[in-house]
């Protein structure tokens, strides 16, 4: 088995609502990144995954708070770091990119100062002409044509795919263990968003950067991803190898995610959806929050949400159907 080099524990995040009270966005989720993998995080839109990785990344909003467990990652527990420790961390062992590259670039300064940015705060051992070349260098890596002329760049001077490139550069110029994926195909069209996951699968194969890669989309994790954590409102539901998940899904929501991965043929039909909504994490929730809208919901599914079953090496699922 592959070496762990995180472990989240019974993470339990609390957003504190307007009115005072407390929403259970992220419930009691456990799982593990090993070492050279890219694992995917894969679930409908609002079920917890960017609170999840934020919180990984000590990035969450003032109304977001742990409410239990840990974050283990070599000698810390990434919940309870000092800012110190996390600004070493941030963007040298760890770092990550966003569906919309201009969150985090910034507009006023050009790429080639940018990309070497993590560089000039955790290497200040290399000189500014070293740190260009670096830049230069790794600009060509993630397929940038022309990168001196790039360097002299601003951001807004790119197109879409250009900057989720300069992001994935930045994100990979300190060689972190882990590169965080949050949705970085989501805004590109089809064409750019093959040439940008392929890109991170190199990133991945040539740099040995393990990747944590998040998408609403399992057709995109299939792509990419060697293992992968199906989420439900605030829930890991499924877990295991994404070949034994597609071809032996076992929860019933995962069954539904696949039906509704467009296939070549369904081009121009309407998708197949799974009926009724998600849940907002704000309604009171049935102990398996899938209950609703699951189709096979019995009563102990209504008392309890079920424990891990393993249904085969590196496959588990939560539901009472395997009890
Ligand atoms: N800053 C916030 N304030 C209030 N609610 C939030 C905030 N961030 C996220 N949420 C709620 O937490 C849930 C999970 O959000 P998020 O992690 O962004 O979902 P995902 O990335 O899977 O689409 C959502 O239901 C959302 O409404
Ligand atoms: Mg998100």
């Amino acid at each position: 088995m592959k070496e762990t080099l995180l472990n989240v524990k019974h993470l339990t995040l609390g957003v504190t609502e307007r009115d005072g009270s407390v929403n259970k966005a992220v419930d009691d989720i456990s799982f593990e990144v090993r070492k050279g993998e890219i694992l995917g995080i894969v679930g409908e839109s609002g079920c917890g995954k960017s609170l999840t990785v934020m919180t990984l990344m000590g990035l969450m909003k003032d109304d977001v708070f742990v409410m239990d467990g840990q974050i283990l990652f070599g000698q810390d527990d990434l919940v309870r770091v000092t800012p110190e420790r996390r600004r070493q961390i941030n963007g040298n062992e760890l770092s990550i990119i966003y569906q919309e590259p201009m969150t985090s670039l910034n507009p006023l300064i050009k790429i080639g100062r940018q990309v070497g940015e993590p560089l000039r705060l955790h290497r200040k051992d290399l000189s500014d002409a070293e740190i260009d070349r670096m830049v230069l260098e790794l600009l060509t890596e993630v397929g940038i044509q022309n990168p001196g002329q790039i360097m002299k760049s601003y951001p807004h001077q790119l197109s879409g795919g250009m900057r989720q490139r300069v992001m994935i550069a930045m994100a990979s110029i300190c060689r972190p263990r882990i590169l965080v994926a949050d949705e970085p195909t989501t805004a590109l069209d089809v064409t750019t968003q093959a040439h940008v996951l392929s890109l991170l699968k190199r990133v991945n194969e040539e740099f040995g950067t393990t990747i944590l890669f998040i998408s609403h989309d399992l057709g995109v994790i299939n792509r990419i991803c060697d293992r992968v954590l199906i989420m439900y409102a605030g829930k890991i539901v499924e877990r295991g190898r994404t070949r034994d998940i597609l071809n032996h899904p076992a929860h019933q929501y995962t069954k539904g995610l696949i039906r509704s991965i467009p296939t070549r043929d369904q081009k121009g039909k309407d998708l197949i959806c799974i009926p009724g909504r998600v849940p907002s994490t704000m309604d009171p929730r049935e102990p398996c929050p899938f209950a609703p809208r699951c189709g096979h919901t019995m009563e102990v599914c209504r008392q309890t949400f079920p424990e891990c079953r393993e249904l085969a090496k590196d496959h588990i699922v939560y539901c009472h159907m395997f009890d």
